[in-house]
């Protein structure tokens, strides 16, 4: 009954949304009540093609004149910090993209207006909701390996991301923050929390502001080492976009995330092999099929969270320790010293 269903809208209509929008009606007992963008058109055009009855271009008067389960906040992170606050004003469950903000500050106070507000806040992290990625974290919990000891976990392409987001050219902090903020989301996840982040950053695509690649090797509390690498100007054959590729060597074993989905895992002496890729769906095409479906985990994950009060995976304040060794990671390259994240 459309009376049960949870009362969703999206702020920000622009290139990734379109994922979300598909997503929030692949989910059953979801209702997309509005949509906003404060680019009417595409506002209206999101509210055509979705089907959803109402739009806004400017998100205060969504707010007063909608009565929201949840909103889902698609923007660039310049305006996410004002977003969230006023979503916490109307005490409005909240999932916003990442990168969370451009400041640790403004990552806190956004965690905190939510707190006071007492609704919950959610980071779109959508690798923790990749299927490949997913299926090595289920290797590692089921102590396949035994206790991780070692691993790298690498992104690198040269397929023009420029193209499809054309404001990363002008970003004074590019590839960390806006990629290796998921890479280093999935060493948290594989080795636990890190006390110390080595980074050393390059550009090697001309006409950009910022670093287009990053090595960062991470000292994590369980003693474990990890290498985590990403580069958005490589020349590889086969192009690897978007896979992520995964190492980690244990006590008991390893597991590899080889390209084209395949994992490996060898396991007390006994090897086993499984293809992990993700399923496609009616609105997903290769390659990106992986990371679209991941929108879809990561949204459902969100309503369960809503509907059973549980506190999302990615929950802001889960997201301020990932954050933190984006901050490490910048300080440490400015720096040229191994330093620890901000606690
Ligand atoms: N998780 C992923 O895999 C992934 C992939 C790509 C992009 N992203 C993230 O998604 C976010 C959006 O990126 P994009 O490439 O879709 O950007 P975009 O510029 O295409 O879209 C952003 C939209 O937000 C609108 N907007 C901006 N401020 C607004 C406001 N105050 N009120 C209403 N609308 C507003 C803009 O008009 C624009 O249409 C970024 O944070 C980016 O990092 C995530």
């Amino acid at each position: 009954m459309a009376d049960d269903k949870v009362r969703g809208a999206v702020i920000g209509c622009g290139f990734f949304a379109q994922n979300h929008l598909h997503a929030w009606n692949d989910i059953a007992d979801v209702r997309l009540v509005a949509v906003c963008d404060k680019d009417a058109a595409k506002a209206k055009a999101a509210a055509e093609t979705f089907r959803v009855p109402a739009w806004y271009d400017n998100a205060e008067e969504m707010f007063a004149s909608q009565k929201l389960d949840f909103v889902d906040i698609a923007t660039t992170m310049p305006t996410h910090r004002a977003l969230v606050e006023l979503a916490a004003r109307h005490r409005v469950p909240t999932i916003v993209q990442k990168p969370f903000a451009p400041t640790w500050d403004d990552c806190v106070a956004m965690v905190g207006a939510c707190n006071a507000a007492g609704v919950p806040l959610m980071v779109h992290e959508n690798f923790r909701f990749q299927a490949p990625l997913m299926a090595v974290r289920r290797v590692l919990e089921a102590g396949e390996i035994g206790t991780p000891y070692f691993g790298r976990v690498s992104f690198r392409t040269g397929y023009d991301i420029i193209a499809g987001q054309p404001y990363l050219a002008r970003e004074e902090k590019f590839i960390i923050l806006d990629l290796g903020i998921h890479v280093l989301d999935m060493a948290r996840v594989y080795f636990g929390e890190a006390e110390t982040v080595y980074a050393q950053t390059q550009q090697i695509r001309p006409n950009i502001v910022a670093e287009d690649m990053a090595t960062m090797m991470l000292r994590h509390r369980s003693g474990a080492t990890s290498i985590v690498d990403c580069s958005y100007s490589s020349q590889i054959s086969p192009e690897p976009f978007p896979q992520t590729l995964v190492h980690i060597e244990g006590t008991r074993g390893s597991v590899q995330l080889h390209l084209g989905y395949r994992m490996s895992v060898l396991s007390d002496g006994v090897t086993r092999e499984e293809m992990v890729d993700s399923p496609l769906l009616s609105w997903t095409s290769q390659p990106w099929h992986t990371a679209q479906e991941s929108v879809l985990n990561t949204q459902r994950h969100w309503i369960e969270c809503l509907r059973t009060g549980r506190a999302p995976q990615t929950s802001g304040a889960d997201n301020l320790r990932t954050y933190a060794l984006v901050d490490a990671a910048y300080r440490s390259a400015a720096e040229r010293r191994a330093v620890a994240p901000l606690a």
